[in-house]
């Protein structure tokens, strides 16, 4: 089974992760039981797919997808082919606009779509055929859904910033957040989290250097999106950045990233943190219209805002944030972003955020650090692993 893919456009389409779309069609070939044979599949524009739909099918016009079964047998020695998938990203970029959805959620309908037709369904010959096929459509895309996340376990991310609180509070050098995040590593989590603030409140430039060359899992360097701290994450890099609002009054990161309200200037950030290979997070509120955002702008990944979660003072309160979680996280994980979520969470609120299982990883800090100094941190991060699905 293969997935040959070529995309024709000039310049390339800058949001879509082809190596994304190529993972989503070998699992799809999976699904089917097609194991021998290769699909080809052209990611291409109006123009070139209206010149296929005039030759091909006598048809005037772009349209969004075509598909050409190939019937003939295995080559000399190669696979057979299935046949091929054509895609206008144009025509798809319009529609996920129109829709309020992401190129590639719709990229991948389209593949569905086409692949379907491949497989032998065609809608325009009956109206039960029309039937069949659509069932046939969406039973595809949630299957492809659950096999994405499935065997997926969820990981710890610590941020160690209260670490740097309590030295700051006396401005000496004990204790000391670079011993701390080696202690939560060997305790087991996956991640260390720290938000170089712009007025250093917390976290040094010192330490975020050390932390670069002791940490031996991924660095996670929470940032707002200013010239001085961009310049100092480029020098750096950390094995990903997640972007957070930042106000100089704030006891902690009060609220999601506008992404939406400056989808611009995140963009560049976006681009010059993927040139120097840093992969970037949006700190976003559990709203669709900032993860739409989120992936237009080129994210990696999306961190849900469970703030108004963990503080919901009534249990229906509990329950509706809850829901926008969880929504949330769907919406993400199905436009292609990876999904992490954090802020708030503790021992009591976690296990359901870590249930859901488009979440990957969740970011957590003051609790830990809170039960660290009555059990110790070692056992505070055992404690708070136990909680997670493994
Ligand atoms: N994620 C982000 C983006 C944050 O800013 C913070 C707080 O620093 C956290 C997660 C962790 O939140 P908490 O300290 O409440 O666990």
């Amino acid at each position: 089974m293969a997935v040959l893919i070529a995309q024709d456009l000039v310049p390339r389409s800058p949001t879509l992760a082809v190596a994304a779309v190529r993972r989503e069609a070998e699992i799809l070939l999976r699904l089917r039981g097609v194991v021998d044979r290769e699909l080809s599949l052209l990611l291409t524009s109006d123009d070139r797919i209206a010149e296929l739909n005039r030759t091909w099918r006598n048809k005037p016009g772009p349209t969004n997808v075509l598909a050409f079964p190939m019937a003939d047998e295995a080559g000399q020695g190669g696979p057979a082919m299935l046949g091929d998938v054509i895609i206008s990203l144009d025509t798809a970029a319009r529609e996920a606009a129109a829709e309020h959805i992401t190129l590639h959620q719709r990229v991948t309908v389209l593949l569905i779509h086409g692949l379907v037709h491949l497989l032998g369904y065609d809608h325009e010959r009956s109206e039960p055929e029309q039937v069949l096929m659509e069932d046939e459509e969406q039973r595809l895309l949630s299957a492809l859904h659950r096999e994405k996340r499935r065997g997926k376990m969820v990981r710890l991310a610590v941020n160690v910033d209260h670490v740097a609180t309590l030295r700051q509070a006396r401005g000496g050098a004990e204790p000391d957040p670079v011993q701390a995040a080696g202690i939560c590593e060997l305790a087991g989590a996956v991640g260390i989290v720290v938000h170089l603030r712009e007025d250093r409140r917390h976290m040094q430039d010192r330490d975020v250097i050390l932390l670069r060359q002791t940490v031996k899992t991924k660095l996670n360097l929470e940032m707002a999106a200013s010239a001085e701290i961009i310049a100092i994450a480029l020098k750096l890099k950390p094995d990903m950045v997640t972007m957070v609002p930042e106000k100089r009054q704030e006891l902690t990161t009060e609220g999601g990233l506008n992404v939406a309200g400056q989808k611009k200037k995140l963009a560049s950030v976006v681009a010059r943190m993927t040139k120097a290979g840093i992969p970037v997070s949006m700190f976003v509120d559990p709203d669709p219209r900032q993860i739409r955002a989120a992936g237009e702008i080129g994210a990696t990944f999306v961190e849900i805002h469970t703030g108004r979660y963990c503080d919901a003072k009534t249990t229906a309160e509990r329950e509706r944030e809850f829901d926008l979680v969880a929504q949330a996280a769907t919406t993400a994980f199905e436009a292609g972003l990876r999904v992490n979520a954090g802020h708030g969470l503790d021992y009591l609120n976690t296990a359901p955020v870590a249930a859901l299982g488009a979440i990957e990883e969740l970011s957590i800090g003051h609790a830990i650090m809170a039960r660290a100094i009555l059990v110790g941190l070692d056992q505070a991060v055992r404690e708070m692993l136990a909680l997670l699905p493994r």
